[in-house]
């Protein structure tokens, strides 16, 4: 496996690859991270990770200074998993100030995006760079960032990038809760409580399966549960899985998004439901 830090030396590297499966990460890698790079491997011949905390898709009161780098911890984790690691710097990604930025859907300011502006569009421009560099043949994201994952199947399709988009089933502790690097700024309290997300999220999973449609009702009751036990609730929302938009009463396929504060930690999830 070979770490590589510099554009000039990752296009070096990659220039006679001609299958290479790449997954973007922002580092402190967990099991849900090397479950997609071990997803990658079946996908292609050459394993590309990038490690990079992105600074423009954080708000400025977000936790991109405290978000946790552990770069030579994550290199072990990914010793024989992958082939080529590349770690850049800030410098070295935005070698001049960025002035050009995807300029996101409509779909990106609802959500999570209503909740942290800007972050998709710097989400989508650090991905679309990276994608530029690394040239992957596949790229694997986690369905945990659902929405981010829909954005992301949108640019590629209408930019006509020939890069086959794959979505990876999250990865949950055995008590439910999906794995993510902020879950470790949870206090031991915290992360007891924490497993209610996915616990919400089942029963109204069940309750679509019981044949329940009045959804505004569904998340009104989600929403109240989780506030009940002091969560501060973004939002907890039924929609249609294709595009984000609101379901009809005659899907059969739905998912359900949550994004809520516990304490200071921000948590998302999300579950998709099929007839
Ligand atoms: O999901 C993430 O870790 C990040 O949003 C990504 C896709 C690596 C872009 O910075």
């Amino acid at each position: 496996m070979q770490l590589i830090h510099s554009v000039t030396a990752l296009r070096d590297r990659l220039s006679a690859e001609s299958r290479v499966a790449f997954v973007p990460t922002m580092g402190n890698l967990h099991e849900g991270h090397l479950d997609l790079v071990r997803h990658a491997r079946t996908r292609g011949e050459c394993v590309v990770v990038s490690i990079f905390v992105n600074p423009l898709q954080f708000g400025p009161n977000e936790d991109f200074d405290k978000y946790p780098r552990t770069l030579v911890a994550d290199c072990a984790k990914l010793e024989g998993l992958a082939d080529v690691v590349f770690a850049p710097d800030v410098e070295g990604m935005y070698p001049e100030k960025q002035t050009v930025y995807v300029e996101v859907p409509e779909i990106a300011s609802q959500l999570c995006g209503e909740f942290r502006p800007g972050h998709f569009r710097g989400m989508a421009t650090v991905v679309l760079k990276l994608l530029n560099l690394v040239q992957p043949q596949v790229a694997i994201f986690g369905k945990k960032d659902y929405q981010q994952l829909a954005i992301i199947r949108q640019m590629v399709n209408q930019f006509n990038l020939p890069i086959d988009i794959v979505g990876a089933e999250t990865v949950r502790a055995a008590d439910g809760l999906a794995l993510s690097s902020r879950n470790q700024y949870l206090s031991d309290t915290e992360r007891t409580e924490a497993t209610t997300l996915s616990r919400i999220l089942r029963d109204v999973q069940n309750r679509l399966l019981a044949g329940v449609r009045d959804y505004v009702e569904l998340e009104a009751q989600a929403k109240k549960a989780l506030s009940d036990r002091g969560w501060q609730v973004e939002y907890v929302t039924v929609r249609n899985p294709s595009d984000l938009g609101a379901p009809t009463v005659t899907d059969r396929q739905w998912v359900v998004l949550a994004a809520a504060r516990l304490g200071k930690t921000r948590l998302i999830d999300n579950l998709e439901v099929c007839l």
